[in-house]
Order: C-alpha cells, then structure tokens, then sequence
C-alpha cells in the first residue's frame, strides 16, 4: 500500500506539469451548444449511455476531447464526429464550462451491491493487489481536479461499468501509464459491478 501512495504521488507531480490551458468558461457555454444535446446543456445528462460532464475537471474533459480527436487510444464514432472541429482551446473553455457546472445526482444503482463496492472503493483489496480507487479519485469520487483524475461521484453506473470493461477488454488504452488498466485486469466482473453501482450512489 505505501508503495502503491508512493506511485500515485510520483504520477501527480510527473502529470501537473502538463496541465497548462485555462479555459474559459464563458466562451465554453456558447461553444458547448452542440454537446448538450447528448450530455446535457449544464451536463447533466438525462440519459445514462451519456457520461454526465457536470463538475467534471477542465484538465481531464479536454484531455478526452484531445483522444477522441486523435481516434487511436479511446475511439467512438459518435464522439469522433463531436469534436473534429475542436480546438485545444476548444476544448479547454468547454471543458472550464462544464467544470463550473453544478452535478445533479440521478444515478440510479443497486443497494445490494454498495456494501462490496465501497470496501473495493474505500480500501482496495490487498490479497488481490487492487488499490484503494479513493487514493486518486477522491473519498467522495470528486477526482483531483488539478492534475486531471476524472470525477467519478454520481456518474451513471452503466457508463462507469462500460469504462471498466473497456479498461479491461484493451478497447480503451489512453489511461497514461496504464493506471487504470493495471488496476481492472485484477478485478472480476462481480468487482467492477459493485464498484461501479457504489460510485453512482456517491455524491
Ligand atoms: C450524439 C450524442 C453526443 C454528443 C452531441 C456529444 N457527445 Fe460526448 N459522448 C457521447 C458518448 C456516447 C460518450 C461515451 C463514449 C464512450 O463510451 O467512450 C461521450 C463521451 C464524452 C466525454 C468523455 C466523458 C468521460 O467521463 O470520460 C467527453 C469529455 C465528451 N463526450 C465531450 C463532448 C463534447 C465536448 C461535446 C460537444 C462538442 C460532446 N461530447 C457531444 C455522446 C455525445
Ligand atoms: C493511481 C491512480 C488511480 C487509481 C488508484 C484509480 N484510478 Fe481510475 N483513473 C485514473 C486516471 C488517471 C484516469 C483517467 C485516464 C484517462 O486519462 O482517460 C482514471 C479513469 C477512471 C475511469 C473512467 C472515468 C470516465 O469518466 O470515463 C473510471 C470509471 C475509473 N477510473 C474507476 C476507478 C476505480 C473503480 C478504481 C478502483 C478500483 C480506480 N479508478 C482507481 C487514476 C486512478
């Protein structure tokens, strides 16, 4: 486990110093007219196979638009076509309006898994070598907004468990360092499950 504290903190210092954009917010709302449709216009997204974006932090929302647009490391066609048109700046004043935007919870989950999925989120498990997912995204699944840890806290629980098993499967790669998917190649279906349901009850 202090190994494991002792990564994290060599990644985040190694991470921060590529996070230089500032967006702006308010150019961000007018730019991200196209995206409420899907995600919703303050990013709550009334729909759970799109990923809410309300809260979520400038660094990482404008580092996904980046994958996208580059269609190698997490590829999908419908976002393909969203953001051919960005630019970095784009995408760092929309990713700054998204950011400022207040998350409505409306993830619906399952009691009965929130008891397995909060010992996954909250301690890891040693035996297995999974870590503890609060170490970098926050007790309350808030992420750490300056070096880009995604917000996870209240996210539907259908798109967290599609990103689980994408980490897993190898369809999405552009976790920097293999973060993620050294994590869910430990974990059994039950594990990204309950971890999942456990992280939509969040808030
Ligand atoms: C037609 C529906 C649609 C529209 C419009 C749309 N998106 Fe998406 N968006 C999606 C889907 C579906 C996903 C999930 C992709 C996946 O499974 O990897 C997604 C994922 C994302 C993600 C990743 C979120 C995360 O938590 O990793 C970001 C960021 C994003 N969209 C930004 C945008 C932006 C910015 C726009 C506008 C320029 C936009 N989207 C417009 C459907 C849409
Ligand atoms: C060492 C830090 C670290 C730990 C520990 C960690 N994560 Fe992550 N996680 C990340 C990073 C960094 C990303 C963003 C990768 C990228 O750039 O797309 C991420 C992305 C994710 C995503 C995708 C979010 C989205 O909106 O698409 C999910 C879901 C996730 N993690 C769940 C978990 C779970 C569940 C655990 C615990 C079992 C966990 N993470 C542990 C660093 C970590």
């Amino acid at each position: 486990m202090k190994k494991l504290i002792l990564v994290a903190v060599a990644l985040v210092a190694s991470v921060t110093m590529n996070v230089a954009v500032a967006g702006d917010a308010a150019a961000g709302k007018a730019k991200s007219a196209a995206c409420g449709g899907c995600h919703g216009f303050d990013g709550n997204s009334p729909i759970p196979m799109y990923p809410k974006l309300a809260g979520q932090n400038e660094a990482y929302i404008a580092k996904q638009v980046k994958d996208f647009k580059a269609n190698t490391t997490r590829q999908n066609a419908i976002m393909l076509g969203m953001v051919a048109a960005l630019s970095d700046e784009d995408a760092a004043d929309i990713g700054a309006y998204f950011q400022a935007q207040t998350l409505k919870s409306a993830a619906t989950f399952d009691e009965s898994k929130i008891a397995a999925g909060r010992d996954i989120y909250k301690g890891g498990d040693m035996q297995k070598g999974i870590p503890a997912c609060q170490a970098c995204h926050g007790p309350k699944g808030a992420g750490t907004a300056g070096i880009g840890y995604p917000q996870l806290g209240g996210q539907y629980t259908e798109y967290t468990l599609a990103q689980l098993k994408a980490f897993k499967d190898g369809s999405r790669t552009n976790d920097d360092k293999m973060l993620m998917r050294s994590i869910v190649e430990k974990m059994s279906d039950d594990d990204l499950v309950a971890v999942a349901n456990y992280i939509a009850s969040l808030k």
